[in-house]
């Protein structure tokens, strides 16, 4: 039987999540917005991109759940973007009701679904999907750390001029301003990157990896990225629906992991038909730790105002 995929959220990232799952022919798509007529428009459209491109996958649209019945996977990219005036935490209640019905909605017609979420802010939008959904905690996960590291891949290829497919790298930690590059086990082909760039320039690089969201939008003004995270979001679609078990960055629920309870926070895990499969536990050093402690503190604190606020 065809594998079946549901986004949530017909926007940028959602209908580039669509077209990718489509172009790699993982499975049939519903896309599911607020909006009437977007998530039909947008479907009708890479639907007809198939004679083309050739493949055969079902793309439907809808402003309901019932055509997402029987989900394999649920991908999350329903939100706001921050408005002019909003705050921090006035974006985060927003976001975490609009989570929270997409959750509520989606479980209740595929309750065996693995969910993947996108909206952000990323580690409070898991745990949110986490509480609603009820599932248990190898079918909630969350993509920020598959960009993240691309991100970082791409800034080292680029500084030393080698192919983007040599740089391994992880990047651990929340979605934001806090994530923890592992500069230790960045590699060029095996080839320590601490014996290929100075530390001036490495610590330039980290750098720009956290702030690489903040610069697509200063350049777009409008809207943040979405080529870069819908590839992200189908590398894990697509590790789970072949069963490739790839070890991946990506958000998990930590019970005790890395010194870290009851949090969703960016770390290496095992991508495979049951989602996440294992996490895995780097020994890190005292640096790195203190690192992750501080992003951990972060997600945190968001949590603690959804908590507060919201009184979830
Ligand atoms: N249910 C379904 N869809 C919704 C809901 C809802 N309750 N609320 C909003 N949406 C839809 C909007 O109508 C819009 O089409 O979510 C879509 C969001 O699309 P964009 O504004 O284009 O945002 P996008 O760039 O796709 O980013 C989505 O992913 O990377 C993150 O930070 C980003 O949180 C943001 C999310």
């Amino acid at each position: 039987m065809r594998k079946k995929v549901t986004v949530v959220g017909a926007g940028n990232v959602g209908a580039n999540c669509a077209l990718r799952i489509a172009d790699q022919e993982l499975a049939d798509v519903v896309l599911v917005d607020v909006v009437e007529g977007i998530p039909q428009g947008k479907a009708l459209d890479i639907l007809q991109s198939g004679p083309i491109q050739g493949y055969d996958v079902q793309i439907t649209g809808a402003n309901n759940y019932e055509p997402t019945a029987h989900s394999d996977i649920v991908v999350i990219t329903a939100g706001f973007p921050r408005k002019p005036g909003m705050s921090r935490d006035d974006l985060l209640l927003a976001n975490y009701e609009v989570v929270r019905t997409a959750t509520e909605q989606a479980v209740k017609y595929s309750p065996n679904a693995i969910l993947i979420l996108v909206t952000n802010p990323l580690d409070a939008m898991c745990w949110t999907a986490y509480q609603v959904s009820k599932f248990s905690k190898n079918r909630v996960i969350g993509m920020a750390g598959v960009l993240d590291t691309a991100r970082y891949r791409t800034f080292v290829a680029q500084e030393l001029g080698v192919s983007m497919e040599n740089v391994s790298a992880m990047v651990l930690g929340g979605h934001g301003d806090t994530m923890v590059p592992l500069v230790r086990l960045t590699s060029v082909s095996g080839i320590p990157l601490t014996e290929l760039l100075d530390q001036a320039s490495i610590d330039r690089l980290v750098q720009r990896t956290r702030d690489g969201g903040a610069e697509i939008v200063r350049y777009l003004k409008t809207g943040s990225a979405y080529y870069a995270p819908s590839a992200a979001t189908v590398e894990m679609v697509e590790s789970i629906l072949k069963d490739k078990k790839k070890v991946l960055p990506c958000s998990a629920l930590l019970e005790g992991e890395y010194g870290i309870n009851g949090l969703f926070v960016g770390v290496p895990v095992k991508l495979g038909a049951n989602g996440i499969e294992k996490i895995y536990e780097l020994k890190l050093t005292d640096d790195e730790k203190a690192q992750l402690e501080r992003s951990a503190a972060a997600v945190k604190e968001l949590v603690d105002v959804i908590q507060q606020k919201a009184g979830a």
